[in-house]
């Protein structure tokens, strides 16, 4: 997600659950990992880039693979929602945090599930004390974050079923489709971010589901009710996808 805001004199707003360290195993069902939420990218100790994200998306996903008996890890930023019930968690605050956690998890999942906003670019440097107003501008040097969804199957090995989502203000089907292809995705989720009342900080979105293949619309829902059609089709998809990938 290459759009940031800067927030200002923001401090982390407190967890709404305690880092609940993966119980999971004993669960039935399939194991899956969920990112969602923003990232922070510090610039210094008071201001930080970040997105619009709420983490409801990918929160309702968390909650609707655990409804269906799934044992769910979410690895989330900032947001100020609860954790759904057994629902395993693990909050970060930064694209390097991320890339941390999900490289240490993913390998005994089945299903991983991108739905974070990650931040594209990181400042080059925080400055160690608060920047203090000098002249009328100031430029920040930015640097590429790791593509997270780009680094499950290599170098991080995933041979599971990998879901992205894909956050598009244009051409929603045919860039979908190039991060399906690019970052080696069984199905991408695609939402057109432009759409008032859609995506970002809303409680409805409507999703275009891109597979290999072929293209599905799914139309405009809470995310609750849209998660729950997800959910479905993304475990149709492991278990069809037990055999070897061909796509890619
Ligand atoms: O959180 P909400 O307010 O409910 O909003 C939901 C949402 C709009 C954030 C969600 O539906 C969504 O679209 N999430 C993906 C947002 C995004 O960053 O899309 P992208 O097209 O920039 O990234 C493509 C994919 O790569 C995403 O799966 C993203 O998680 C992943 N990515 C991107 C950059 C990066 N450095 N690492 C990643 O893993």
């Amino acid at each position: 997600m290459a759009v940031f805001f800067v927030s200002e004199f923001s401090t982390a707003p407190p967890l709404a659950s305690a880092c609940l360290f993966p119980s999971a195993d004993q669960t039935p069902g399939v194991k899956v990992l969920v990112t969602s939420g923003p990232t922070r990218e510090p610039i210094d100790p008071v201001r930080f880039l970040t997105n619009r994200s709420s983490g409801k998306m990918g929160y309702a996903l968390a909650g609707a693979f655990a409804h269906e008996g799934h044992s769910v890890l979410l690895v989330s930023g900032p947001t100020n929602l609860d954790v759904p019930a057994n629902v395993d968690f693990i909050p970060v605050e930064t694209a390097a945090e991320m890339h941390d956690i999900v490289s240490k998890h993913i390998g005994r999942m089945d299903i991983a599930v991108f739905a974070a906003a990650v931040a594209d670019y990181t400042p080059a440097t925080v400055q160690p004390r608060k920047i203090k107003k000098s002249g009328d501008t100031l430029a920040l040097e930015l640097v590429r974050t790791a593509d997270i969804l780009g680094s499950a199957r290599q170098p991080f090995g995933f041979t599971g079923t990998l879901v992205g989502f894909a956050a598009e203000t244009e051409n929603l089907e045919s860039n979908a489709r190039e991060k399906l292809i690019r970052k080696h995705c069984d199905l991408v989720i695609a939402n057109d971010v432009s759409k008032p009342g859609m995506g970002f900080d809303s409680d409805q979105n409507e999703v275009l589901l891109v597979y290999p293949g072929r293209t599905e619309s799914l139309p405009a829902a809470s995310k609750h009710e849209l998660s729950l059609q997800l959910v479905d089709a993304i475990v149709l998809l492991s278990t069809n996808d037990s055999q070897p990938l061909t796509n890619h």
